[in-house]
């Protein structure tokens, strides 16, 4: 077999590259890393030139995104490749074992910032496309890779660029590999992702912190508002008790339910991973029915009052919290964050000041299992796994698949080469070396499948 034999030998210049870029602390977030940012961007723009694609950087009013194009005469399938070189920020970085931005290779794991979600899964299609440009120079078929460096920060400046790009980005195929498989050896190809929309509530009851004991019981706590206003969007039974949140949810067909069902999934197992006994929820759904089929509201921070050590009498005047709502089709992120805000202001206490600031945003997606793509992603992947991989979905979001289904009409394969014990946006992020590996030949088995079809 001339692909495997092609990847044995630059197994090591393969991992070395990634290393590489793994070694760029391209923190989307923080500021402070905007050379990074382009560094990285470069870094992409070089391997790509290599490969003997066009390769630009586009800038963006946020960080540049890296464009690189392998055209071919006549009318060939485009296969086009999403993934992000941005991370999330590394800290605490007292729980890292070694620093996050000095990759090394630890009992068969890539540890790094980056190294799962998604510089080692991205780069493994760029190492695919390598295998197959040198074993198959004349395949037909287009190549389009797209590597952004926003997807953390919700992807704002994407959807534009597709948009005012989409006949230069039109593609047949849009493959993304930025998830999760079913579990070690058990490949998988993603359907669905959940949507989010992400809000920050200030309360403010005075213009100053007072002594707890010469005002207490005399005004509001801020605190106290916003505790009992958190604990009013949910009732008892686990759902969201803002008006009108699911009316736009589609519920999950029987078919679906069963087929679910019939996946080995390990509730225990799951919850164990993350030292979790108890699984509250929505009543009437399984653990993966709540996670990838059912919209959900978390408090993601939550602020006020004193928490230095010791004690001190006072009471809080303003308070905040950060509050997300996963989404799934068809929900519209900016739908229901007026929904949520109505809901938080009608909550709001006499004399209490709200607001409720909208901070980003990112559409549910679902696609048609029966896409040929998929059937073709589905053999690839049986012929370097050995297996069939199952269907699942996620409760993660990436904001910019759903632009790429309506402007691009394009059908989406979610490739997932990461694991859920990845620590994804954690300390001690890694990626197993050996599915960077089976990553790297699947990709270049899948695009030699989609150039032959
Ligand atoms: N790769 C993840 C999405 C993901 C998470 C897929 C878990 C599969 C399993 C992506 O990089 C991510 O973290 N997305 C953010 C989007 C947000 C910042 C708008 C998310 O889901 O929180
Ligand atoms: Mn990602
Ligand atoms: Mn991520």
């Amino acid at each position: 077999m001339p692909l495997e034999s092609y990847l044995a030998q630059h197994r090591q210049r393969h991992l070395d590259e990634l290393l590489d870029l793994l070694r760029i602390p391209s923190v989307s977030a923080d500021p402070q890393h905007k050379a990074d940012m382009r560094r990285a961007a470069e870094y992409l723009e070089g391997r790509f030139r290599e490969l003997g694609f066009t390769s630009e950087i586009h800038d963006t009013p946020g960080h540049p995104l890296v464009l690189a194009e392998r055209r071919v005469a006549g009318d060939a399938p485009t296969v086009l490749i999403y993934g992000h070189y941005d991370v999330q920020p590394a800290d605490p970085l007292e729980l890292w074992d070694r620093p996050p931005f000095e990759p090394r290779v630890e009992d068969g794991q890539i540890v790094a910032r980056g190294a799962s979600d998604d510089k080692g899964q991205v780069y493994a299609h760029i190492k695919g496309a390598e295998a197959l440009l040198d074993q198959y120079p004349d395949a037909p078929l287009n190549l389009i890779f797209l590597v952004e460096g926003e997807e953390e920060v919700s992807s704002t400046n994407l959807a534009p660029f597709v948009t005012a790009n989409k006949e230069r980005l039109a593609a047949d195929v849009v493959l993304i590999s930025d998830g999760a498989m079913l579990g070690p050896d058990k490949p998988s190809l993603t359907y669905g992702l959940r949507g989010i929309t992400y809000t920050e509530v200030q309360v403010r009851v005075a213009d100053r912190d007072l002594h707890s004991g010469a005002y207490g019981g005399a005004v509001p706590n801020a605190i106290n508002v916003l505790a009992r206003m958190i604990a009013a969007l949910h009732d008892d039974q686990g759902r969201v008790t803002v008006p009108g949140f699911y009316d736009k949810v589609q519920a999950i067909s029987e078919q679906e339910r069963a087929a679910l069902a019939e996946l080995p999934f390990d509730d225990e197992q799951f919850l164990g991973n993350v030292g979790v006994t108890a699984s509250p929820g929505e009543e009437g759904y399984s653990l993966i029915e709540r996670i990838w089929t059912r919209p959900t509201l978390d408090v993601n921070g939550i602020g006020g009052g004193f928490q230095g050590e010791g004690s001190k009498t006072v009471i809080a005047a303003k308070a905040m919290a950060k509050i997300s709502c996963r989404l799934v089709s068809d929900q519209e992120p900016v739908e229901i964050f007026g929904l949520l805000r109505d809901h938080l202001l009608a909550l709001a206490p006499e004399g209490v000041e709200v607001e409720v600031i909208h901070l980003n945003d990112g559409r549910p997606c679902v696609v048609s299992l029966d896409a040929p793509a998929l059937v073709t992603a589905g053999d690839a992947v049986e012929a370097v796994w050995g297996k069939r991989p199952a269907f699942v979905r996620t409760g993660g979001s990436i904001p910019v698949v759903s632009t790429f289904q309506e402007v691009l009409n394009a059908d989406v394969v979610m490739l997932d080469m990461g694991l859920e014990t990845d620590r994804v946006h954690a300390p001690n992020e890694h990626f197993a070396l050996d599915n960077y590996y089976r990553g790297i030949h699947t990709s270049a088995e899948l695009l030699r499948r989609l150039a032959s079809r």
